[in-house]
């Protein structure tokens, strides 16, 4: 399979456009031939017109659904590149090219019917009896399909580990001959853990069963995170969340980078057999979603920065857990220098901070904009924590996450209401526990809201 290509476009006069880098022509300086030097477009010129050429018949700058289900042959054989909807359909793999361009590093993107067939179809091509090691606080659809489906139908076993806190000898000493993958989500849902995706993917990639390593990425988007830049070799979406962000489309998808071809020809093998794709109009749906994902996660992030500041002023509150925030413990104010030492490199432009200086620079001390998902623990238990979901005027109660209106929701019920209480205990998925989806509304009354909220919640002033 052949990395996504779209040498069609041309955004920049002559230049020839592959994937949205632009190889500029070679021209002769001083009698030597230069250099021909790769130049990438930016983020958002990237979401808004790799994959979306406009119409060569018609003309058309949005690309027209493509509902038939199957494709005209001239001869057996003989077609323009589709042949039926399941195994290509244009309007797929239009977004999968956008896909494959957004997350850095990638080179083919991969769309499916949603995040949980995404998952099915990655953990099904580790075939029978291999090990995964996993973070503990993975998605309650993982975990579940994890522990309920492959373990019985194909013997997968997997050890889940607090991989935000393990030492390079716990998780070394959890790899096996038959470790296949490992599996990070991050930041977790709900307690925004976060994980040093570099460091567990230099672990893994040293150790004699070479897993490999799969960046869940829903949470912090291909805008704010570029996971395989750090080092992972797949990354997974869940684009129902912040790629599609209007909370309208289920769907999810897969990015491998150039040198994992020979895998992403066996999901591609798989996503085809188990019939796992998303429909023309979800594909062109979320593709229109995706085109504003880089103006939406800026806003996304400047709310949750004024909001998490605001609910850390409050008496009623107890905890506030953005990764953004400079945090008042020593463990918060490591997940603040790590995520801000992880931002992807159109995160570090928006934050203002220099693409030359980042690594070794400090976080600043206001905080910085990091996606959109706060959770917070309020001062009283289960009966606060329901007062403040219903005293919420624009913050509606609804699981799910990365849509344009903002959410809030009780994991210990809710999205993590399957878990047992203990486990939930250990994991610091408490009764007073609130997760919070900011959306793009007006930074100001989103505020307003959650300090009114918590104050009727709480009794405090
Ligand atoms: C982090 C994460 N991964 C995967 C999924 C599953 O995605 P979907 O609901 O699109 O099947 C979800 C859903 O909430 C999620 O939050």
């Amino acid at each position: 399979m052949a990395p996504v290509s779209l040498a069609s476009t041309s955004l920049n006069g002559g230049d020839v456009t592959t994937n949205g880098v632009v190889y500029t022509n070679g021209h002769t300086v001083n009698g030597h031939h230069a250099v021909k030097k790769p130049r990438q477009d930016g983020f958002g010129t990237r979401a808004i017109h790799v994959g979306s050429e406009a119409n060569p018949e018609t003309g058309a700058v949005i690309p027209p659904i493509s509902l038939s289900t199957t494709y005209k042959q001239s001869g057996i054989g003989i077609h323009k590149g589709f042949e039926y909807s399941r195994s290509g359909n244009p309007n797929r793999n239009a977004f999968e090219s956008t896909l494959a361009s957004l997350e850095a590093g990638g080179a083919y993107g991969l769309a499916f019917a949603s995040g949980s067939a995404t998952t099915a179809t990655v953990l099904q091509a580790l075939g029978p009896n291999a090990h995964i090691v996993s973070v503990n606080d993975v998605y309650g659809g993982t975990f579940r399909y994890i522990r309920r489906v492959a373990a019985e139908n194909q013997g997968l076993e997997a050890t889940f580990f607090d991989l935000e806190s393990a030492t390079d000898e716990e998780i070394v000493s959890a790899f096996r001959d038959n470790t296949k993958l490992v599996w990070i989500e991050s930041p977790t849902n709900p307690t925004l853990r976060l994980i040093d995706i570099s460091r567990i993917a230099r672990l893994a990639h040293s150790h004699p069963s070479k897993p490999l390593v799969l960046v869940d990425n829903t949470f912090l988007s291909p805008f704010y995170s570029s996971p395989l830049l750090l080092g992972a070799d797949i990354v997974m979406h869940s684009l129902t969340k912040y790629v599609n962000g209007h909370s309208d489309v289920v769907m999810g998808a897969l990015i491998l980078p150039a040198e994992h071809g020979a895998f992403a020809e066996k999901l591609r093998f798989l996503q085809n057999a188990i019939g796992a794709v998303p429909s023309a109009y979800d594909s062109w749906l979320a593709q229109r979603g995706a085109k504003t994902l880089h103006l939406r996660m800026k806003a996304h992030g400047k709310n949750a920065l004024a909001v998490a500041k605001a609910l850390e002023k409050e008496e009623g509150v107890l905890e506030v857990v953005y990764p953004g925030l400079p945090g008042k413990t020593e463990a918060a104010r490591k997940k603040n220098a790590l995520a801000w030492k992880v931002l992807s490199p159109h995160a570090i432009k928006f934050v203002g901070s220099s693409p030359e200086t980042h690594a070794t620079s400090a976080p600043p001390p206001e905080g910085f904009p990091f996606s959109g998902m706060i959770s917070v623990r309020l001062r009283g238990g289960k009966e606060e924590a329901e007062k403040f979901l219903t005293s919420l005027r624009l913050f509606t109660l609804a699981e799910s996450l990365g849509g344009v209106e903002s959410l809030a929701e009780h994991p210990a019920q809710m999205t993590h209401g399957s878990i047992p209480p203990a486990d939930r205990e250990l994991l610091g998925i408490g009764d007073n526990l609130v997760r919070l989806s900011v959306g793009v509304e007006e930074e100001e009354d989103l505020v307003e809201d959650v300090v009114q909220a918590v104050r009727a919640a709480t009794g405090t002033a």
